[in-house]
């Protein structure tokens, strides 16, 4: 299934009244099954002290439920505001390992303009493995669940 097969099924789920807890565990296991190379598949949401938390995920348990500004390659996304793609994670001086068999990662920002709402997180055993398309596929993903967080942690007064 491709990001646009994705967002069509969630599309149809939103459109039946599925808000953002499930959309987003649909999402996550939408996209895992997208595509063989991802191994781990999960979100990290940014919280207002500016921590991330694990969100839904898929693939084996990580200790890293809490990842710190600038921490590790999820918090660097976010202190540099910027999508990270990892081609060897071993050359990351501050990666934060959640399987030895971690090769390569990609983190795309889910974020409305400046606000940064979280990121998709994707792990693979094999290295280089996320390849422009993959990249792309992952941000459509990514920018049709930001909107439904705007909305939410408006709803909710954060
Ligand atoms: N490798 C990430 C931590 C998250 S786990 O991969 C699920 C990092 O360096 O921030």
């Amino acid at each position: 299934m491709n990001a646009n097969a994705i967002i069509t099924e969630l599309e149809t789920k939103r459109a039946e009244g599925w808000t953002l807890p499930r959309l987003k565990e649909l999402a996550v296991s939408l996209l895992h099954e997208s595509n063989p190379r991802f191994h781990w598949t999960g979100i990290y949401e940014l919280f207002p002290d500016n921590t991330l938390r694990l969100g839904p995920f898929l693939g084996a348990p990580t200790d890293h439920v809490f990842i710190g500004m600038g921490q590790g390659v999820c918090g660097t996304a976010v202190a540099e505001r910027r999508n990270i793609n990892v081609p060897d994670v071993t050359q990351v001086e501050n990666y934060l390992a959640c399987s030895t068999e971690t090769r390569s990662e990609l983190v795309v920002l889910i974020r409305s303009g400046e606000r940064i709402h979280g990121q998709i997180d994707i792990d693979s055993h094999e290295p280089a493995a996320f390849d422009e398309t993959a990249e792309r596929e992952v941000q459509k993903v990514a920018e049709f669940l930001a909107p439904l967080y705007e909305a939410w942690t408006k709803g909710r007064g954060a």
